[in-house]
């Protein structure tokens, strides 16, 4: 590449800002709805204590691997592994499709949350409470349709003003303001109590216990095995590997930061925000609806659980309803510029066009594909079943083939491109930068990428085909 087409690819600002970006990414509604009711399902602490250590070793290769692979080609995911091995371009694609087939489906959810927000702040928390405003919300066929828009226009404008301008100004902004805000919920969500139709009393402090202190009762080997596999899955999409993201955003971090010292502080931010979000969650959902309440996830956790529970706060509860989407808002809007961002540089990078055209080259995608996600609750509505037991409608296609197939052969087969076909010194000379950092975990990082993460991946990919 030469000098001129370098120097139109946009970068961050310095270290700190490649920070933020990066962790901006990361910290999502994985975070905020998966984390906190994986760890409500699978024991508290020993779901908790199998995530950190994770997050340690497997976390912490993929996420080192990835950045360091961007920075040091100086491209995004369609044309990056193509430069660590002319035999791998095929990779860059799948990597590539990833964000493709998550992108519309992540703005129809951001467009869900846009939605409550509305409601939460104009007062009319209230009427989110009954088990079928959910449903009846999305099985609309405009409203859902407009908000989801809303919501890619934000995205839009932000990754159409560039690299330092929009994403990492915004997230400079968006992302204190969210952890701030999500550790004032977190507080106040301790100082509960409550005391149900049965007069059973329960406290915000019990439900952090149960939250926090390992609970081993039923929990057979087997069943442990599940709980890994689970802390695996969520870390995986936790931290936004495998879907070019970390790729794109390593390329545009300065060349003479400390990689080493930045993945960590990431990390670092990502699991803090996930263990708080269940600090948030968690104690609240248990003092109002008990152990039982905690047991739907997802769309069902945040939509239909959590307005009972700020409706149960009373007064308190609009207020805290209406800082808890915003806190949803920012997340998800930060780590949706994430996904479009990936997209972009990969078609900038590729056809060497501008980011304004390839930006509005990929509205139009989302727009279309966006609005086919969400007349998939009503219109378009269809049923499939997976191989892995579960079934849904488009969305869940979608999320299906992206995150339990895509992403796991995308890491996988990077794994073996770097542990075993260029091999680990590829990564260690990046991170190394000449003798002028160090590189901790070397060893971990090299067993990892060799033997532990493949297996750990081909097992989380057998367990998607429905293996086992
Ligand atoms: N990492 C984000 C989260 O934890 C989710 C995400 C998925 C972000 C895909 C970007 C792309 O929610």
């Amino acid at each position: 590449m030469n000098k001129k087409e370098k120097s139109k690819r946009g970068s961050f600002t310095g270290q700190i800002g490649f920070i933020i970006a990066a962790a901006s990414s990361a910290i999502g509604l994985g975070n905020l709805w998966r984390f906190p009711y994986l760890a409500a399902k699978d024991g508290g602490g020993i779901f908790i204590f199998c995530y950190i250590i994770l997050a340690l070793t497997f976390g912490f290769t993929l996420l080192t691997t990835e950045v360091a692979i961007g920075r040091k080609t100086g491209q995004s995911s369609l044309t990056a592994y193509k430069v660590v091995n002319k035999n791998f371009g095929w990779l860059g694609y799948i990597a590539s499709l990833v964000p493709v087939i998550i992108l519309p489906y992540y703005s129809a959810i951001g467009g869900w949350v846009l939605k409550y927000l509305t409601v939460y702040c104009t007062g009319k928390g209230q009427e989110a409470v009954s088990d079928s405003y959910f449903g009846s919300f999305i099985g609309e066929i405009w409203a859902p349709i407009i908000f989801m828009l809303i919501f890619l226009a934000c995205t839009i404008y932000i990754v159409y003003s560039g690299v330092e301008k929009g994403i990492e100004r915004f997230s400079k902004i968006l992302m204190p303001i969210l952890l701030v805000l999500i550790i004032v919920i977190s507080v106040q969500a301790l100082t509960l109590k409550y005391t149900d139709d049965n007069g059973i009393t329960r406290t915000g402090l019990e439900g952090l216990k149960v939250y926090l202190i390992p609970n081993f009762e039923g929990m057979t080997f087997k069943k442990f095995l599940l709980v890994i596999m689970d802390a695996l899955g969520q870390l995986f999409f936790s931290i936004s590997v495998a879907m070019g993201i970390m790729v794109a955003y390593g390329s545009y971090s300065p060349k003479d930061s400390n990689l080493m010292s930045s993945i960590n502080q990431i990390e670092l931010f990502d699991s803090l925000a996930a263990l708080l979000a269940g600090v948030m969650i968690i104690p609240a959902v248990f003092t109002f609806s008990g152990i039982e309440g905690m047991s739907s996830g997802g769309p069902g956790l945040m939509f239909v659980s959590l307005p009972k529970v700020f409706d149960s706060m009373g007064f308190i509860g609009a207020i805290v309803g209406a800082v808890f989407f915003i806190i949803v808002t920012f997340a998800a809007v930060t780590s949706s510029v994430s996904i479009m961002e990936a997209i972009v540089s990969s078609i900038c990078d590729k056809w060497h066009i501008s980011r304004h055209k390839a930006t509005i080259f990929v509205a139009i995608y989302a727009v279309i594909v966006g609005t086919i996600v969400c007349l998939g609750f009503n219109l378009l509505s269809v049923d499939v079943s997976f191989p892995n037991g579960s079934s849904g409608g488009i969305l869940d296609i979608m999320d299906y083939v992206s995150n339990n197939w895509l992403m796991p052969i995308v890491a996988l087969v990077t794994c073996i491109l770097v542990g075993w076909v260029v091999g680990p010194k590829y990564i260690i000379e990046e991170v190394e930068d000449e003798g002028k950092y160090k590189f901790g975990r070397k060893w971990v990082y090299i067993i990892m990428i060799k033997i532990v993460a493949p297996v750990l991946l081909f097992v989380l990919l057998l367990q998607a085909f429905g293996v086992f």
